[in-house]
């Protein structure tokens, strides 16, 4: 394959770091550029930053770095100069609580549409994040163009983005646009996610700090838990893809909180579980991805179950307790 030119949005966040450093380690001569606006002092009446992106995710990063707004013309116009080959759309206000739904649909929609007008004229393969959010709470497993149901504007924003995809995709499907929708991703530089990060680590730090966690009445909400690395390979077939989709990235398994505390036992030792009353009035309860359809047109294949994920994070979960001690 030729030395290719790829643009990460979000490339400050968690799943773009990854990204951009697989790439870097693995396709040393490709041209990584990195789309983010980083983090400002703003945050949300909840007190979680506007934007997640952070510095330290991308020290080692030897690509190139626009910093910009994805709702911004003249920042996004600078992409319009660039040649590039695949941009992987992770920019998002990926916080699932924000009720500002102007702000969401702003940001996550009509910002995708235009950086996806700019790939079309470009002959650019678009890969996007879109999220298990679509589907709500309707019932596991979840399929691709059933029970697509979501329950907040972080959710709607997603399926709109896919909406959109597939009335394209109606017209023109050999057109490279693919939509992943993430599950619960756990891994690697999440940490200055803070309180939206996944509840492995959010579990993993507050067990060995407190010897105690904290989980909703009673742990047995079940979640498809997937492993960054897995999802970056899910990425990266992506971008070999011939046509375009919408896709389900996750385990393939639903796998419940207590799951999660056992396999964090299993490496940090015995701690409390103090189980608390859900305060929020939408929760996901059960999800699984039923993976169908990224099996069969991109060979897609989990390396990673729970209990494997975890024990590959630990190291990372402890090094980030030591740091913050
Ligand atoms: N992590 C998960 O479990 C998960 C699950 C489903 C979907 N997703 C989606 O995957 C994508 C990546 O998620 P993540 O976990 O890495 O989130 P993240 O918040 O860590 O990364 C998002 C990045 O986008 C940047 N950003 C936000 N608003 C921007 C703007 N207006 N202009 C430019 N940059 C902006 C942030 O600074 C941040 O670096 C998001 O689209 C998210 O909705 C994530």
């Amino acid at each position: 394959m030729k030395n290719q030119t790829i643009i990460i949005t979000g490339g400050a966040g968690f799943i773009g770091s990854n990204l951009a450093f697989y790439f870097q380690e693995n396709y040393p001569d490709y041209h990584i550029i990195i789309f983010d606006k980083f983090r400002d002092n703003l945050t949300f009446p909840s007190g979680n930053p506007t934007s997640l992106g952070h510095f330290k995710n991308l020290i080692g990063f030897r690509g190139e770095i626009i910093t910009g707004d994805i709702n911004n013309p003249s920042d996004i116009a600078k992409l319009k100069t660039i040649d590039f080959d695949v941009m992987y759309h992770m920019a998002a206000i990926s916080d699932t609580t924000v009720m500002d739904q102007k702000l969401v649909m702003q940001t996550n929609h009509l910002a995708f549409l235009d950086l996806l007008n700019i790939c079309l004229e470009k002959n650019a393969k678009m890969i996007y994040a879109s999220s298990a959010g679509t589907y709500g709470n309707t019932s596991a497993p979840n399929k691709i163009g059933s029970g697509e149901n979501p329950e907040n504007i972080y959710g709607f924003s997603k399926l709109m983005m896919d909406i959109s995809t597939r009335k394209i995709l109606c017209k023109n499907p050999q057109l490279p646009i693919i939509g992943l929708r993430f599950f619960n991703v756990y891994g690697e530089r999440e940490f200055y996610k803070g309180k939206t990060a996944s509840m492995v680590l959010q579990l993993g730090l507050q067990a060995l700090k407190e010897k105690k966690v904290k989980l909703f009445e009673f742990g047995e909400q079940k979640r498809d838990f997937v492993y960054i690395k897995d999802v970056i390979d899910a990425c990266i077939l992506s971008s070999k893809a011939t046509k375009g989709g919408i896709y389900n990235v996750g385990s393939g398994h639903a796998r419940s909180f207590n799951d999660i505390i056992n396999a964090l036992k299993s490496h940090l030792g015995d701690f409390e579980v103090e189980y608390i009353k859900n305060p929020y009035t939408f929760f996901q309860t059960h999800t699984e991805a039923d993976l169908s359809g990224i099996k069969a047109d991109l060979g897609y294949k989990p390396r990673f179950e729970l209990e494997d994920g975890i024990a590959s994070y630990i190291p990372e979960i402890k090094a980030r307790f030591e740091e913050c001690k």
